[in-house]
């Protein structure tokens, strides 16, 4: 069997970054939007570096305003996923996008994206649940706004809180009272570190957080002690190895330290993290690491399971999963 082919999970995918540049086009065309500048030459999105990525991506995600924006988002981002074989996906939601803060509006744009992964889950078999992001360069005040937001609406599909964004801004602490809103709140925790910032962003995401998922957490290849510490307290790394090599963490798929990772016996799965704008796809992902590194269906496999069992959703939820992953 192709690796390729196999049933996955995929535990870190930006809402909004994964929106089609067609979807993303059409929207602005409705909507009489100017955002060519977001895009290439051949209709892809255009950036030249990480902070130029962010923008481009705010600016992408200008066109998404009303609810139903966000109803045919998730319509497009779960086909797009289900033909690439994703059985379950957790998606970062951010309410800065939705609603900017304020928690009946995010709950609309909420109840608006649950009916459309509701209708997917019966039309394509897969499942969504989402977690919530606050975004690092909006600041730790924004960033409580966005747990209120989540800590009102946890439950069964809202399952997690976390944070992406410019990780060289301010440090993980910051926003540790988000966090601890977040956490009382039952939700699971996870933040973006050691992507851009190096092995001690993921020490801080650790210690000051308290996270049990690491969104990248790569370059804590750099450190053997905090490898020692991420394989005892069973820490899992969402990576995103696609994502890295066109952000310039790492020069290819062959230098990317996943396989050190998963050799040092570090939890890691493997996500996508903004597919069109990485130019990638879950399909995509499989078939480079392969190449890199030789994995085959037995590997794909357990990095699969290994995704499962840190996923955060119920339970129940899990064995649904579990058996969708069984299949082959
Ligand atoms: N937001 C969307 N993609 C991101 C990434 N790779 N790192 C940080 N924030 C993000
Ligand atoms: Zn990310």
């Amino acid at each position: 069997m192709n690796v390729a082919d196999l049933p996955k999970v995929e535990l870190h995918l930006h809402h909004e970054g994964a929106a089609p540049p067609d979807f993303v086009r059409q929207l602005a065309a409705e909507k009489k939007v100017d955002i060519s500048k977001v895009f290439n030459s051949e209709g892809g999105y255009a950036f030249k570096d990480f902070v130029h990525f962010l923008s481009v991506y705010e600016a992408a995600t200008s066109v998404l305003k009303t609810p139903e924006d966000y109803a045919r988002l998730t319509r497009a981002v779960l086909e797009e996923s289900a033909a690439n074989g994703v059985v379950y996906t957790e998606s970062f939601i951010s309410p800065d996008f939705c609603g900017g803060g304020d928690v009946a509006a995010w709950k609309e744009y909420l109840s608006a994206m649950q009916e459309a992964a509701h209708e997917a889950e019966r039309d394509l078999g897969i499942i969504l649940r989402g977690v919530v992001t606050c975004v690092r360069h909006f600041g730790p005040e924004k960033a409580k706004a966005s747990a209120r937001c989540a800590a009102e609406t946890a439950g069964d599909w809202i399952v997690g809180f976390g944070m992406g964004g410019d990780e060289g801004q301010g440090h993980q602490g910051d926003f540790s009272y988000a966090f601890d809103m977040a956490r009382e709140a039952r939700l699971r925790l996870t933040t973006h570190a050691g992507e851009f910032g190096g092995p001690e962003s993921v020490r801080e995401a650790i210690r000051d957080l308290n996270v049990e998922r690491v969104g990248h957490g790569v370059r804590s290849i750099e450190d053997a002690a905090l490898i020692e510490e991420l394989v005892a307290r069973q820490i899992t790394l969402e990576v995103c190895p696609g994502s890295n090599v066109v952000l310039g963490v790492y020069p290819s798929f062959e230098a990317h330290p996943i396989k050190r990772l998963r050799d040092a016996g570090v939890n890691v799965t493997i996500s996508t993290d903004d597919p069109p704008f990485f130019a990638t796809t879950m399909r995509r992902e499989y078939e480079m690491l392969q190449q890199a590194f030789g994995w085959d269906v037995e590997d794909f496999t357990d990095l699969n399971i290994t995704a499962a069992k840190a996923a955060f959703c119920d339970d129940a939820t899990r064995d649904r999963v579990m058996k969708k992953l069984e299949l082959t």
